[in-house]
């Protein structure tokens, strides 16, 4: 049975919702070095960041869901607007192809920034875009960036979904000529290679969002709509503690997002230390708006902006610069995984905050 855009949309996020976020295994590799002295305040302790020219008030954003699903994803937009909006994180919106395809779907986007219109908010295509539907989608919600998602196994997974991906790499660089803001480009929770990011730099790329496996799984979400499973992709994927030190050990030039599994104050902490400038969170907070509400996700928010303020005065950093220079140990799987590919972990281990400050 062939169902339209707007039904698949729905579907997702039932699925999403039902299968839920588990959170990576992979973080518990990933091992903070205890300081006694570490010679700050919590009143120190700043959570804005710059990415890509963006001024962040938090490193956190809310990673893109939805749109182009009618009325339902009207009102998610809108309520995930609001809460981004009272705790001044940026928000991305799900694939705008549907409002490209459908123009009775756009207010299920602009909702976005009718919510928030002085917020942070960012566009959203897949790799089969052109440079005029990326200037169209980023034009709906005056964006302050365009994310282009690549998902290759959710696609094969989809009973309906894509068999080509040729071509992409080509396409993304007419894009970020194309267009006058920062394009992202982002995995949708099967993590990106070293390899990937090294294309991407040759397509004049600059910021990458890894989407590591661990978090929604979207191979497990398109398995549910079919009748026959393709079990070999549901543990498919890169970890996003791996994935993100992958990515930054390829160059300094590229800013490195994390996503996939973050839930929690202490791992979104590790993401940033591991080299990512900001961490994306899609289905916690979606699982959270709609089991229990706005005041709930608002308060979480809250919540996660705390645990993030303590654990950065346990290691003495004042900033989320500081952070990639603290020292950390990388353990278990990921530091065998991270050899194999021949990937220094001494320079994490041995690095200080305090020599640096001098
Ligand atoms: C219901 C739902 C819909 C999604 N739709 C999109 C989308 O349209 N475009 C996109 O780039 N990513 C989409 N994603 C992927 C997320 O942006 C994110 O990359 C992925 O869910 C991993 O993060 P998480 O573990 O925090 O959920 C969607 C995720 C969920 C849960």
């Amino acid at each position: 049975m062939i169902v339209s855009r707007t039904e698949r949309k729905w579907e997702h996020i039932r699925y999403a919702l039902e299968t839920g976020q588990k959170s990576s295994s992979a973080f518990d590799d990933i091992k903070f070095i205890h300081q006694s002295l570490p010679d700050i305040s919590v009143l120190d302790v700043r959570l804005n960041h710059s990415i890509g020219g963006l001024s962040l008030s938090s490193p956190i954003f809310i990673n893109a869901m939805t749109g182009g699903g009618g009325e339902k994803t009207y009102q998610i937009n809108q309520q995930l607007a609001m809460a981004a909006k009272e705790t001044g994180l940026a928000m991305a919106v799900g694939s705008q192809t549907a409002a490209l395809k459908d123009q009775t779907q756009r207010y299920t986007y602009e909702v976005i920034r009718k919510e928030n219109p002085s917020g942070i908010i960012i566009a959203n295509l897949g790799s089969e875009a052109t440079v005029d539907d990326a200037k169209a989608a980023a034009a709906m919600i005056e964006a302050d960036a365009l994310q282009i998602h690549l998902n290759v196994i959710q696609e094969l997974t989809m009973p309906e979904g894509d068999r080509d991906f040729s071509g992409a790499l080509k396409r993304i660089e007419m894009i970020v000529k194309g267009l006058d803001i920062p394009v992202i480009v982002k995995e949708v929770g099967f993590g990106m290679s070293l390899e990937t990011v090294r294309a991407l730099i040759s397509a004049g790329v600059t910021m990458a969002d890894v989407g590591g496996f661990g978090g929604t799984n979207f191979a497990e979400i398109e398995n549910k709509r079919r009748k026959k499973i393709l079990p070999f992709f549901i543990d498919w994927g890169i970890p996003a503690p791996v994935s993100i030190i992958e990515a930054s050990s390829v160059s300094s030039q590229m800013t490195i997002i994390g996503s996939g599994g973050f839930n929690s104050g202490l791992d979104i902490v590790k993401g940033l230390a591991l080299g990512a400038d900001a961490i994306g969170v899609a289905g916690y907070f979606l699982k959270i708006l709609v089991k229990e509400g706005i005041d709930r996700l608002r308060e979480e928010i809250d919540s996660l902006h705390h645990e993030m303020v303590l654990i950065m005065t346990a290691l003495g950093a004042k900033t989320i610069s500081d952070l990639k220079k603290t020292p950390l140990l990388i353990t278990g799987e990921t530091y065998h995984w991270l050899n194999q590919r021949g990937i220094d972990t001494k320079g994490y281990s041995q690095r200080s905050i305090q020599s640096k400050r001098g």
